[in-house]
C-alpha cells in the first residue's frame, strides 16, 4: 500500500456562521489519482482552499507529507509542494502567458520557466507573448496548470479543469493530467463532475454530500447506487 501523501481529518470550516464542511476526511495515497465528487454545492472548492489555507480551517488535521499543515500560510504550503489549479482558472488575463508563469515561478526564486511545462503545453510557447485574456477557455486552463507546475509541486489540485471548455479539449487536458500522473509521478486532486471522465483519469474517489464526507473508495467500487443517491442531477 502506498503511504498517503495528503491526508485531512476532521476538517470544519466555516463561512462566518454558516458551518460549510462538517469533519471532512479525505486521504490521497502517494502517485495516485483522486477524485473529489459531488453535486453543486456540497463544498468541493471550499475543501480545496481549505487544503491550500485560502480559507482558515476551524478545526481538523491536514497532513501534507508526513508534516501538520493546518497552521501553515498558503505560501508555505505552494513552496512545500501542493499545487492548486482553481476553479474558473484565474490567470491574469492582462499579463501575457509568460509573465503568468514567470510570476508563478518568482515564489520558488526562479526566473527560468520549466521544461515540462512547455513540453506538456507546445500552445503556450507559441503563445508566449500573448495577453492571457486573449486565449480560449481551453488554452487559459493550460496556462493555469502550466502555472502551477513552474512550483514544481509533488501534488497537484485541480477544480474542475474540464469547466466551460470544448469536447476536444476536455479530452487533451484528460491526457495531461493521466500523463502528469503516470510518466511524472506527481500525485493529483481531481475536483470533477463529469463523471466518465472522472472514471478515465483517477484511480480512487471521496464524495461529499451537503458538506460531509460520505463515501469513498477504489474507481472501480464507485457503483451506480452511490452514483443515483450522491452525484446524478
Ligand atoms: N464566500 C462564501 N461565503 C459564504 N458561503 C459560501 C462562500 N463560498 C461558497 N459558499 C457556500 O458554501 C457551500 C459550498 O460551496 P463550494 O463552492 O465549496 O461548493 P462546490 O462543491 O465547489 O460547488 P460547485 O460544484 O458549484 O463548484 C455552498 O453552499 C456555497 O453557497
Ligand atoms: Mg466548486
Amino acid at each position: 500500500m502506498a503511504n498517503d501523501l495528503l491526508s485531512v481529518a476532521g476538517l470544519n470550516q466555516f463561512y462566518g456562521e454558516s458551518h460549510t464542511l462538517w469533519d471532512i476526511d479525505l486521504v490521497v495515497p502517494e502517485g495516485g489519482c483522486t477524485c473529489l465528487m459531488g453535486r453543486n454545492g456540497v463544498g468541493k472548492t471550499t475543501t480545496l482552499k481549505t487544503i491550500m489555507g485560502l480559507l482558515p480551517a476551524a478545526s481538523g488535521a491536514i497532513t501534507f507529507d508526513g508534516a501538520g499543515i493546518a497552521d501553515w500560510p498558503t505560501e508555505r504550503r505552494a513552496r512545500g509542494g501542493i499545487g492548486y489549479v482553481p476553479q474558473g482558472r484565474e490567470i491574469f488575463p492582462l499579463l501575457s502567458v509568460e509573465e503568468n508563469l514567470r510570476i508563478a515561478r518568482a515564489a520558488v526564486g526562479r526566473r527560468d520557466i520549466p521544461a515540462l511545462v512547455y513540453d506538456l503545453f507546445p500552445v503556450l510557447e507559441e503563445m508566449r507573448h500573448r495577453r492571457g485574456g486573449d486565449l480560449s477557455g481551453g488554452q487559459q486552463q493550460q496556462l493555469a496548470i502550466g502555472r502551477a507546475l513552474c512550483l514544481e509541486p509533488s501534488l497537484l489540485m485541480l477544480d474542475e479543469p474540464t469547466e466551460g471548455i470544448q469536447p476536444n479539449i476536455v479530452r487533451e487536458i484528460g491526457d495531461i493530467i493521466r500523463r502528469l500522473n503516470r510518466e511524472q509521478g506527481l500525485t493529483v486532486l481531481l475536483v470533477e463532475q463529469k463523471l466518465p471522465f472522472a472514471r478515465r483519469t483517477a484511480d480512487t474517489f471521496a464524495i461529499l454530500d451537503r458538506g460531509r464526507s460520505v463515501a469513498a473508495g477504489a474507481m472501480e467500487e464507485l457503483g451506480e447506487d452511490l452514483v443515483q443517491k450522491y452525484l446524478t442531477v
